[in-house]
């Protein structure tokens, strides 16, 4: 488990992304990348998994693999866990929490299995004076992943720590924000060619124009987070990782003419989309204004991108609101964006029938727990 030495991963990733994730490691030049559920493997060095961390847009967490064995009960569970050197990982002082996923195993009840994990990982630990590193569930040091499939335990470490979602520049959240992660997808699944005019109409905090300036600018999404959880695991060396973030600055080439341009109804989301696009560093990059998309009416001939989130009306009585403005977007695409493309990511498809606006190709995705599709289009 050497910083040059050559170590197994998993990059976890929402349900569906497996593909694009995987695309973006390849051209990472991540190897031996093997497509499995919710994630996407890969072997290589330290320095690759913080690589990885700082560059994958689609990622949510780098897992490292420290073990493999055989755990079909309690016991197994327990020697398997208690046989790894946790002194390189953890000391007395410091905090961890567990985290079980289970499929087709005997240990199927993953709060016990995380608590002889717990056992194991503490019994190791424990100095002799009787101090022994403590469970933190919000901000833990050190998160020990725990997957059973089929009695085959994998233990990981996760070099990511929070997950890589948060970027570092947002700021404030509006009342339902795209994850940055799904933002990135929505992106790459667009066919966006990062130097068109982009248009998010129902723009909110801001998340796809923040993300769209990042992927234009070929900015690393870490490079604006403050910490990573291998920045405390061994092996880790601030002045390689300061080079690999410097070449990661330098590497950045923000386009001189890009046009990105967000509008929502509500002042409160243009208020919070500029405290984001300011975080981020991309006030001169990016409009914002308060608009009603029931006015869409960009410039004719423009060929830009539409790529946008509309409200999806889960609340009751919303969706009957929200039908009119579906119907006068539709009708404003029609009339004014002859030549644009759209990418719409919707969650209710009722309402999407509204826009009257015929999909080349739609492709399921998971915003949280809301089942949605993104609707692709030439107008
Ligand atoms: C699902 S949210 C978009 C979230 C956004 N993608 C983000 O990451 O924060 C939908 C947004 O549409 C806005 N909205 C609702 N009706 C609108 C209308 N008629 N015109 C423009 N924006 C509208 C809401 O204020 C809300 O911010």
């Amino acid at each position: 488990m050497s910083g040059g030495g050559r170590e197994s991963f998993f990059v976890t990733c929402p349900a569906g992304l497996e593909p694009l994730l995987e695309a973006e490691m390849r051209e990472l030049r991540l190897a031996r990348t093997a497509r499995g559920v919710r994630g996407v493997g890969f072997e290589g060095s330290l320095q690759d998994a913080w690589r990885a961390n700082l560059h994958l847009r689609t990622a949510v967490r780098v897992l490292w693999r420290v073990a493999r064995f055989a755990a079909p009960d309690p016991d197994a569970l327990y020697a398997g866990v208690a046989a790894l050197d946790w002194s390189r990982f953890l000391s007395p002082e410091r905090t961890f929490r567990v985290v079980v996923r289970s499929r087709d195993s005997a240990l199927d009840h993953t709060l016990f299995v995380a608590q002889r994990t717990k056992d194991a990982v503490v019994d190791t630990l424990r100095s002799p004076d009787g101090r022994r590193p403590s469970v933190d569930l919000e901000d833990p040091d050190l998160r020990i992943h725990v997957h059973l499939f089929r009695d085959r335990c994998t233990l990981s470490l996760d070099t990511s720590g929070a997950s890589l979602h948060r970027r570092g520049w947002r700021r404030t959240q509006g009342p339902a924000p795209l994850s940055e992660v799904l933002a990135a997808a929505v992106l790459a699944l667009s066919g966006w060619n990062r130097r068109a005019p982009l248009l998010d109409p129902f723009c909110g905090s801001g998340t796809l124009l923040c993300e769209a300036a990042a992927l234009a600018a070929g900015r690393a999404p870490g490079i604006t987070r403050e910490r990573f959880a291998f920045e405390a695991l061994p092996g880790f060396d601030p002045t390689a990782w300061a080079a690999l973030r410097e070449e990661a600055r330098a590497a950045q080439a923000p386009p001189r003419k890009l046009v990105l341009r967000g509008g929502d109804a509500s002042p409160r989301a243009i208020e919070g989309a500029r405290e984001n696009v300011e975080a981020a560093g991309l006030t001169d990059r990016v409009q914002l204004e308060v608009a009603d998309a029931r006015d869409f009416a960009p410039r004719g001939g423009w060929n830009a991108w539409i790529v946008t989130n509309p409200p999806y009306g889960e609340r009751l009585g919303a969706e009957r609101a929200l039908a009119p403005v579906y119907r006068a977007f539709g009708a404003a695409l029609r009339e004014h964006c002859a030549g644009y493309r759209l990418a719409l990511l919707s969650g209710n498809p009722r309402l999407a029938a509204n826009l009257e606006v015929s999909p080349d190709r739609t492709v399921p995705l998971k915003n949280g727990a809301i089942d949605c599709e993104l609707l692709l289009a030439a107008l």
